[in-house]
């Protein structure tokens, strides 16, 4: 009988302590106060909380043609972020001598490309910017708009496009 009890008493022992738990203290709903609509101030939004140049999605909205780089791209600080960077996230499959060779990819269909081919070289840098960024329609080249940051992007490009003059 005792036994049986205790048995009992086991399981009602997490119900027990979840109620005790989660009676803690907050607002209930006859005791928070109740807003009006407009009885307080209007949320002001700062300023660039909705971009309308130059964020992501306006981005992602503009031609190749359109969107120009926000950097140099022949700055010698910008490029040498931008190898730093390369070395980050594309030498994987870009490989160290940017012929395409890395350690990665190499079973992708199509390979990743060497960047310094006259396809990529004579690609312009606002096409370049939306390849890194959002891949290649049918192709393999990874999507990165959500992994690097905008201006490390352009300073990518930058130095991709410095290759040419190797
Ligand atoms: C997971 C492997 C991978 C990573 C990481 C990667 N790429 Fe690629 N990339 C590819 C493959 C595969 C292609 C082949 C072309 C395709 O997708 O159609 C390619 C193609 C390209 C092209 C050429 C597109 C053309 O004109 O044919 C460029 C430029 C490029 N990548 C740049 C980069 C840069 C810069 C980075 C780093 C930010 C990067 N890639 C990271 C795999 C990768």
């Amino acid at each position: 009988m005792m036994r049986t009890k205790n048995r009992i008493l086991h399981r009602l022992l997490p119900i027990i302590a979840l109620f005790t738990l989660t009676s803690c203290e907050y607002g209930r709903m006859w005791e928070t106060p109740a807003v009006r609509p407009h009885e307080e101030p209007m949320i002001v939004v700062e300023e660039g909380s909705v971009p309308f140049s130059g964020g992501e999605a306006v981005y992602k909205a503009m031609s190749a043609e359109e969107i120009e780089s926000p950097v140099s791209l022949n700055d010698p600080t910008v490029i040498a972020e931008g190898t730093y960077l390369y070395s980050l996230y594309c030498v994987h499959c870009h490989g160290r001598n940017h012929d395409g060779f890395g350690t990665v990819g190499q079973s992708f269909v199509p390979q990743p490309q060497d960047l310094r081919s006259e396809k990529v070289q004579t690609t312009a840098p606002g096409a370049m910017f939306k390849e890194i960024s959002y891949g290649i329609p049918g192709g393999r080249q990874p999507p990165l708009a959500t992994t690097i940051e905008v201006m490390e992007r352009w300073k990518i490009v930058a130095f991709v496009k410095s290759l040419e003059n190797r």
